[in-house]
């Protein structure tokens, strides 16, 4: 974890004096150590780290707030029962035993090094368990992080299982405020009807889940703000937060729409940057070049603009989709409509460009299915549905699996090698290589 003793008096709110007396440290002593190079190895730094961050721990325990049950422990709900259990007694429930038994055991559930960093070196009050309806008595706040996948009948986000957690909780807690972290369509929370219901949308990249909840890009509350209990989720939230992140209350209609509209943008953003890479490859051009001239613009910005073969994971075809799905009583909505239709469609272009090269015949060897170099998640991911396409047009298709082949056999056997993200180990048959990564970066 890289924070530093100066971020984490700035996270208190505190001046260097402040700091130097909590410390109880000349204040002159405290700005040397505050800015020493080599402060890992400095113990004056390291007392000081630890007694301000005892002072973290006690300001939070001012927050009326002393206990939070998380219900999923995946990526939203495992870092959200991390932060909050420094502060808070924190009991996380999963339908899934292997990963109760793994955060009991301190275990990483996936790729996450602030994770395993804060279950190695911190100390958590933090304790996972099977569902277990007794869990909802006596607790302060009830957050719901399961998944919420697409429903191809409704063309929405299937919410049912947190409809049916809420009405459970409440046969049981008719109090606690519930904190919806899942992803939902706009309108579901309100149609819950229950005033101590709030969403609240979580913006993590995977692989990085600790981190951005950590240092979020902003807090969105959605609910009353005349609630005591919401004004109180805030505070905790912002408490958390190292990087005092702007918070934002709104309805809880506009907190979906916040969520489902910025994932809809990402994938436009990634959907707009592949058809320039589509483009050039049309005209023999080169992408890389076009990319950066147009993102040295600052509107546009040199960030979030690598091609890729087609926007996957988790949440960006799901949320889109639903999107999609509400935009269609917008008369004039074309452009949102479009984005999924435009990644299809590169996706076949990406395959049909394989199929070209092959003459028809050959073998195509993935490398790696995720789709992100940080990320251990497969789900969904861009490049399985390329494989799909090779795969009804009788191309043989290879996986390197370390367990079962060795990386030169995967080199030799592949006619060419399929990665949405370039990999360094694949340097001595580059001419194999099939990516269109042209930074070299996410
Ligand atoms: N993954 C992300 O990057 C991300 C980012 C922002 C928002 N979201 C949203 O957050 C929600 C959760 O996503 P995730 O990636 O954490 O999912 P996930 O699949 O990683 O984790 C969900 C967990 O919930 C458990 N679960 C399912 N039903 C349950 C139940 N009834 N009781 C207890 N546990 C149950 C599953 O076993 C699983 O471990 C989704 O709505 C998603 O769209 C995800």
């Amino acid at each position: 974890m890289d924070m530093t003793l100066k971020d984490l008096r700035i996270h208190k709110g505190l001046t260097q004096i402040e700091a130097s007396r909590i410390c109880n440290i000349p204040l002159r002593t405290y700005k040397r150590i505050e800015s020493s190079v080599t402060y890992l190895n400095n113990p004056k730094y390291q007392y000081a780290f630890e007694l301000l961050d005892k002072y973290v721990v006690n300001k939070n325990n001012e927050c009326s707030f002393n206990s939070a049950l998380v219900i999923g422990a995946g990526y939203v709900g495992l870092s959200i029962s991390v932060l909050l259990s420094q502060y808070l007694d924190v009991t996380v429930i999963d339908i899934n035993k292997d990963k109760v038994d793994c955060v009991n055991n301190r275990e990483p559930l996936f790729k996450d090094k602030d994770i395993e960093d804060y279950f190695k070196n911190k100390r958590l009050r933090l304790t996972a368990s099977l569902p277990n309806k007794e869990l909802y008595k006596d607790k302060d706040i009830i957050i719901i992080a399961i998944p919420t996948d697409f429903n191809k009948e409704t063309g929405l986000l299937d919410t049912s299982g947190i409809s049916n957690l809420v009405k459970e909780i409440r046969t049981i807690n008719k109090h606690s405020l519930i904190v919806i972290k899942s992803t939902c369509y706009v309108g579901f929370t309100d149609s819950l009807n229950d005033k101590n219901v709030m969403f609240s949308p979580e913006f993590l990249r995977e692989g990085h889940a600790l981190h951005d909840n950590l240092y979020p890009s902003r807090i969105i509350i959605g609910g009353d703000k005349n609630n005591k209990k919401v004004k109180e989720y805030a505070k905790l939230m912002q408490s958390c937060s190292l990087n005092r992140a702007k918070t934002l209350y709104m309805s809880t209609k506009e907190a979906e729409a916040v969520k489902l509209f910025s994932n809809t943008y990402l994938a436009m953003r990634v959907a707009y940057f592949n058809e320039l890479d589509s483009f050039a490859m049309n005209h023999d051009i080169d992408a890389k070049s076009i990319v950066e001239g147009v993102s040295l613009d600052p509107r546009i910005g040199d960030y979030y603009n690598n091609p890729s073969f087609g926007y996957g994971g988790y949440c960006l075809p799901k949320d889109t989709d639903s999107l999609i799905t509400q935009m269609k009583s917008i008369s004039n909505s074309e452009l949102i409509s479009s984005i999924s239709h435009s990644n299809q469609s590169r996706k076949e272009m990406i395959a049909g460009d394989i199929i070209n090269r092959l003459n028809g015949h050959g073998v195509v060897g993935i490398y790696s299915i995720q789709s992100k170099k940080d990320s251990d998640n497969k789900r969904y991911a861009a490049i399985l549905d390329i494989v799909s396409l090779l795969k009804d047009r009788n191309i043989n298709v290879i996986y390197y699996q370390p367990h079962e082949m060795s990386l030169d056999d995967f080199k030799k056997q592949s006619d060419i090698i399929l990665v949405n993200r370039y990999h360094p180990l694949l340097e001595d048959v580059k001419e194999k290589v099939y990516t269109r990564d042209l930074f070299l970066r996410d």
